[in-house]
């Protein structure tokens, strides 16, 4: 069973059927759906952290007051992240917190600040199940929207019959797919994002090469992907992990990267971030290049690389929104204007490179220069930056209210 959703987050809370909330992240690995995890104190009893991230392959969280998971994360944003709040297995304290509002660790914390769908799949004993409180908590939840999936009858692990068993994977799975997608403001669109640098090769063993660490052009990506673009990231040589969601195309050549580019097209969105070398040998040599130990010079003979993002902008289907950076150490609007002009892109994110203090950092300041205005942005980090330029995207792209006065 397919789940409409991509992300959730899994509160497993104390009960003996907690070891099956680890199959039911499996499945949902298996779908690509991203599992962010809380352990409640009762739910550690039974199942340890370490079990759970190893089959989500993210931390896994148990404590509110925990420094660590509050930088790494964040009580807030762990409920609000995730397409919907699953809490699996529920027991019958767990169903009693959240009747009641009540908020004392970190699951019940997020399940009161999420603004996300929950869904409840309580396994206890038959009789905490039948009894009336647990009845009129679970009433309370299903009045306040929350989905219930019912507990299942038969043999429990304490050796008593009843209504009370934790529901199977499929029938989880088909309550998750039960949640209707998130309507993401780009979905639907294409981006395509160039990224790293170039490595340009003299032989076997050498290239012309550059600093570019691909931090800004995967953070951008990353944040297409976040707001529901479909996203072909054409890369060069870098460390940077490929984001969630992004189809990678790894490069070397700016000839290779072209190729990539023209081949991603048709898109709604096109980022160049990429450091592409400007030059390449005429020549690659098929053996390494010898030293001359006469102390002879040795040069070699550069020829210009092609401009992808000029070649974008000159294309038959060239993407509705064109986005190039302008590297600059010296009157960086003007050259920045120059460039959008020459290049023929919508918007280029200038930066000044004077100090030598962009590639690999974290943080960048830049001006968004568009045909019409220039707007200088606060210096932020650069995946604060990706996220600006991409709410900027959307609403650039968001379809514009028409006026309907007549008058
Ligand atoms: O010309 P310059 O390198 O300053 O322009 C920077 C912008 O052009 C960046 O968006 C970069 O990704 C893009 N570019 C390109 N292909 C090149 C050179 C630059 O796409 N060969």
């Amino acid at each position: 069973m397919r789940t409409n959703i991509r992300s959730i987050l899994l509160i497993i809370s104390g009960s003996v059927a907690a070891y099956k909330s680890l199959e039911l992240i499996r499945r949902l690995r298996e779908q690509d759906v991203q599992v962010h995890s809380i352990l409640t104190a009762g739910g550690a009893e039974f199942i340890t952290p370490l079990a759970v991230s190893s089959l989500t392959g993210t931390p896994t969280y148990t404590d509110l007051f925990s420094l660590r998971d509050e930088v790494d994360m964040g009580h807030i944003r762990l409920s609000r992240e995730a397409d919907a709040v699953l809490v699996a297995p529920a027991s019958a304290d767990i169903i009693a917190k959240l009747a009641n509002g009540m908020a004392n660790d970190l699951a019940t914390t997020a399940l009161l600040a999420t603004d996300k769908p929950v869904i409840v799949a309580p396994a206890m004993n038959h009789r905490m199940w039948e009894h009336a409180s647990t009845q009129r908590n679970i009433a309370t939840l299903r009045a306040q929207g929350i989905h219930i999936v019912e507990p299942e009858s038969g043999d429990m692990a304490c050796g008593e019959t009843g209504k009370g068993r934790f529901a199977d994977t499929p029938t989880l799975l088909a309550a998750l797919n039960g949640i209707e997608p998130p309507s993401l403001p780009l979905a639907g669109k294409k981006a395509l994002v160039t990224s790293g640098p170039t490595y340009e090769p003299v032989d076997p063993v050498r290239f012309i090469g550059n600093r570019s660490s691909g931090k800004q052009g995967h953070a951008i990506a990353a944040a297409l992907a976040q707001a529901g673009a479909e996203v072909t990231l054409i890369t060069g040589p870098t460390h940077e992990p490929t984001p969630a969601g992004v189809v990678p195309v790894h490069v070397q050549t700016a000839e290779d990267m072209l190729a990539a580019a023209e081949e991603a097209l048709p898109a709604d969105i096109a980022v160049c971030a990429a450091a592409v070398s400007d030059w390449r040998p005429d020549v690659v040599s098929a053996q390494k290049i010898k030293k001359i130990d006469t102390g002879e010079e040795f040069s070699m003979n550069l020829i210009p690389n092609p401009d992808i993002l000029k070649a974008l902008g000159q294309h038959a289907q060239r993407p509705s929104l064109l986005i190039g950076f302008a590297a600059e150490t010296n009157d960086v609007l003007e050259h920045a204007k120059q460039k959008l002009a020459s290049k023929g892109c919508d918007w280029l994110l200038a930066n000044d490179v004077s100090g030598g203090q962009v590639f690999s950092e974290d943080n960048n300041t830049v001006w968004r220069i568009t045909r019409q205005s220039t707007d200088a942005w606060p210096t932020a980090s650069k995946r604060a930056i990706a996220q600006k330029l991409v709410d900027e995207i959307i609403f650039t792209l968001q379809p514009k209210t028409q006026d309907t006065h007549h008058g």
